[in-house]
């Protein structure tokens, strides 16, 4: 009996956050499919040193108009994915603060849209768990991504296998009902899809369905300039493949000079058959204030694809200056951006608590236990 008195006063004991009614009614909710959700935009960005164009033209820039156009956005630095490789501490914290300037000078603006750190919400790796309980590890061992990446290696850390499952804990922490990606992320976002009515199904409904936003066609995979068949990408051996945001203007020069193109000296628009100069055309497209890939080659009609290669140099150079100056001025008050970062947290902490506390209740594990029937069941069978 005793034993039962203080089992009560454990659970009774008044809890310090109160969680929305609507959370603490229902466990037996079936699946509402008609339910209407806000519309939520979520993202994130590895702080894996600058950005390249084509985290930039295929993300980033998205982000800032989404912003712009008074959508709710939320961006996060997930750093916790970037451990799912080796990573030295002090370059991760130096990274972390260039990420941050470099989302700023990109027009993320801390007053329109929530930023913040991934690793100071601890609810994502609690939501990553629980995701982790119901997924299999066949669905996540087919992903193109793990396999991509775990080619090469003997070992694979545990992490890498989890990575997407993290990555829709990021997504659904926040009810997002939208993601804006490059298309190398397409996969991740359907796993997430598929996560979020697995649970729905199981616990009732409780996260939207989520869909991936690639509106700009060209820009959802700006290629390497070295080998245009692959993406650019950071970890690309060839270092002039990739053009970094903080990359001098002579070094986008020179690395633009180099790009591969083909035998045919026209300017054309053909990414199927001619990806080298198509991607220079996109590229040249997406930083000149909307002008279609269609306008571009009217433009340069007659010139040829070396000369070509000078124009597309100097409209990127023009596009990046006021971004490069922009993330030196940031870096000079890093406990500003740490300031940003702080701010960011409080606001995204209080969503994801108001998640997992639902969460927690609809799977049966300890949130709120005195909200429900336990205690009756358990002193009639005393
Ligand atoms: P990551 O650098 O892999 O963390 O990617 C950050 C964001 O940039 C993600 O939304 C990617 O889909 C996007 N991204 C990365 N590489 C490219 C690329 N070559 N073209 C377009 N988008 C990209
Ligand atoms: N996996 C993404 C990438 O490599 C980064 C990421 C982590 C992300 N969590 C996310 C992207 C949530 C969108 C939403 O680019």
């Amino acid at each position: 009996m005793n034993c039962i008195k203080r089992l009560r006063s454990l659970l009774t004991r008044s809890s310090p956050k109160q969680f929305p009614r609507a959370f603490t009614s229902s466990t037996d909710d079936k699946v509402d499919e008609t339910r209407q959700w806000p519309r939520k935009i979520f993202s994130g960005i590895q702080p894996t040193g600058s950005l390249h164009l084509g985290n930039y033209l295929g993300a980033v820039q998205k982000w800032a108009e989404l912003q712009n156009s008074g959508e709710d956005v939320t961006y996060c630095i997930v750093d916790l994915h970037s451990i799912t490789v080796p990573q030295d501490p002090e370059t991760l914290r130096n990274n972390i603060i260039q990420m941050t300037a470099t989302m700023l000078a990109c027009g993320i603006d801390p007053n329109k849209s929530t930023v913040f750190l991934q690793s100071t919400v601890k609810e994502h790796t609690e939501l990553n768990w629980i995701l982790g309980c119901l997924t299999t590890m066949a669905r996540l061992r087919h992903l193109p991504q793990y396999k991509e990446k775990t080619q090469k290696m003997k070992e694979i850390p545990l992490g890498l296998f989890l990575y997407p499952v993290l990555q829709a804990a990021d997504i659904l922490l926040y009810k997002t009902t939208h993601v804006p990606v490059g298309e190398d992320q397409v996969q991740h976002i359907q796993l997430t899809q598929h996560l979020g009515n697995l649970f729905n199904n199981r616990f009732g409904t409780t996260f939207p369905d989520c869909h991936a936003i690639i509106d700009k066609k060209e820009a959802a995979r700006i290629r390497s300039l070295r080998d245009p068949s692959k993406k650019m990408s950071k970890s690309d051996p060839e270092v002039k493949s990739c053009i970094y945001l903080t990359d001098e203007p002579d070094v986008i020069v020179e690395k633009i000079k180099k790009a591969v193109t083909d035998f045919t000296s026209e300017v054309t628009y053909d990414p199927e058959n001619r990806m080298g100069v198509s991607n220079l055309v996109a590229i040249h497209s997406l930083v000149s204030n909307g002008k279609s890939t269609e306008e571009i080659c009217k433009e340069v009609q007659g010139i040829d694809t070396g000369k070509y290669k000078m124009v597309v140099a100097e409209a990127v150079v023009e596009h990046l200056k006021p971004i490069r100056t922009k993330i030196n001025e940031y870096l000079k008050n890093p406990s500003e951006l740490v300031y940003i970062l702080e701010e960011g947290r409080e606001k995204a902490q209080g969503i994801a608590e108001e998640t997992m506390a639902e969460v927690k209740q609809k799977v049966g594990l300890g949130a709120n236990l005195s909200e429900f029937s336990v205690l009756k069941t358990i002193s009639k069978k005393m």
